[in-house]
């Protein structure tokens, strides 16, 4: 008998008793769902009932549950290589083959490609990477890392500091030295105090202030998502990227573009920056590259970045390593997951596909309770609030993030909800249809919320 096939409550004795999950607390699983089954944008739970995946996992799920094509892909690779190192000296078929396509669809200046398990090894490495460079060239000060407010990049230390989430701080300080946190550039909250300055340059502005007032020759990096995923969906004003590309250039400052989430189709670009015409000196990935299906991430860097690495004498090399670094099985996972993005041109559909989404969800916006809407391709958030007037939020007691939670789920959406703002990302194969339930689901779901709260 395997573990699947115990009932329900036995399989969650078995979770009470030896299993610790990310964001652990006992409060949070009370009612916990199994999940085991996926088709497409639909999951299945233990008791079989199913459910819009609204989140297409922990916003991954490019291509949709289910994808025979991807379990073939690893079968096969395991079958005849699983792993081996990729340590200088040591390469494999399926991490060149992957590079080389990574560089046929990232920002024209990103050609060469380090590969990760995951987001926040990325995270950490495009850190460790920034402070190399400035080393390489002689200004070992430049080692501090301006990030956002909301931001998210992650949880290892480094990741975590960059994180402008204080939630992930308090029982794991102290954060590591030389994190700095601006203003996120968010169209519905930001306070721009210069009327004269769009609400993109002010939001951007506030890089440079930073900048000047840590010292730009101690600053290394700006590390930023396209749109700010984890922290409630934030899609900066159209001039936001251009002035912040401005200002890094005019202080020495590398630019890091964290496409964990905006990576490989989600914004309906195949990369974030795309819809702002600028490029980065770093990008980092993750999730969306291999759909899910295994844990793949990395960083891509620039030629000029790329050039410090190989230029760096023998003593001083990139000393950076994982274990499971260019893995073989989870490459040739993402080559085949990056060959049914790009067959059933899945980034057109989210572009496409995202108008639609958009004006689904646009119509809540009228409801009392819903603040802001917003969506770009096929990622957005309904941001909900206690007062339309003044922007405020309800207070923790009324406990909004699990009853809204709560409340979507019973009505058969899966998602997560991040202070207040309902973030919404289904598989890039969502249907009309589907879409069309999603809405449906809001609009029934907020209101009920707001009753069982009181007004
Ligand atoms: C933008 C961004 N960066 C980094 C990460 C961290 O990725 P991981 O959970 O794979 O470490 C996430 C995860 O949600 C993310 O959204």
């Amino acid at each position: 008998m395997t573990p699947s096939d115990r009932s329900p409550s036995a399989a969650l004795a078995g979770d009470r008793a030896h299993l610790l999950h990310p964001l652990h607390h006992p409060s949070a699983h009370e009612h916990p769902r199994i999940w085991v089954e996926g088709r497409g944008a639909i999951i299945k739970d233990a008791d079989g009932r199913e459910y819009i995946d609204g989140l297409a996992g922990l916003w991954n799920v490019q291509v949709g549950h289910g994808r025979r094509e991807l379990a073939d892909a690893a079968s096969a690779q395991m079958a005849t290589l699983a792993y081996a190192s990729s340590y200088a000296g040591s390469t494999n078929h399926r991490a060149i083959e992957l590079a080389e396509r990574l560089s046929a669809i990232a920002y024209s200046s990103i050609n060469a490609f380090y590969f990760t398990s995951g987001g926040a090894e990325a995270t950490d490495t495009s850190i460790k990477t920034a402070r190399f460079f400035w080393k390489a060239h002689g200004r070992p000060d430049k080692v501090k890392v301006i990030s956002r407010r909301r931001a998210y990049h992650g949880l290892t230390l480094a990741a975590m500091s960059a994180t402008g989430l204080p939630a992930f701080w308090p029982m794991f300080e102290p954060r590591v030295p030389g994190f700095v946190h601006i203003d996120a550039p968010d169209p519905y909250r930001f306070t721009n105090s210069d009327p004269s300055l769009s609400l993109g340059v002010a939001a951007a502005n506030e890089l440079e202030a930073a900048i000047l007032r840590e010292g730009a020759d101690t600053v290394a990096a700006f590390i930023a998502e396209p749109v700010q995923g984890a922290g409630g969906v934030i899609i900066p004003p159209p001039d936001y990227f251009a002035r912040i590309r401005e200002i890094c250039d005019r202080h020495d400052v590398l630019f890091i573009s964290d496409e964990v989430i905006t990576g490989f189709g989600r914004t309906g670009r195949w990369f974030g920056l795309e819809h702002y015409g600028v490029e980065p000196d770093i990008m980092q990935f993750a999730k969306g590259i291999t759909s899910g299906y295994v844990p793949l991430g990395g960083i891509g860097v620039s030629d000029r970045v790329r050039e410090a690495i190989n230029g760096a004498p023998p003593g001083r090399r990139w000393m950076h390593a994982y274990t499971y670094s260019g893995h073989p099985t989870c490459c040739a996972v993402a080559l085949r997951n990056l060959q049914i993005i790009e067959d059933e041109r899945l980034v057109e559909r989210a572009d496409v596909l995202g108008a639609y989404f958009r004006s689904a969800l646009e119509p809540l916006g009228s409801l009392d309770e819903v603040g802001h809407v917003r969506a770009q391709g096929l990622i957005g958030a309904v941001e909900v609030v206690a007062d339309k007037a003044t922007k405020a939020l309800h207070p923790p007691e009324a406990q909004m993030t699990q009853r809204l939670t709560d409340a979507l789920l019973d009505r058969g959406l899966y998602t997560r909800v991040a202070m207040d703002c309902i973030c919404l990302a289904p598989p890039l194969i969502v249907s009309e249809e589907q879409i069309d339930r999603i809405a449906a689901i809001l609009a029934d779901a907020i209101p009920a919320v707001r009753r069982e709260v009181g007004r």
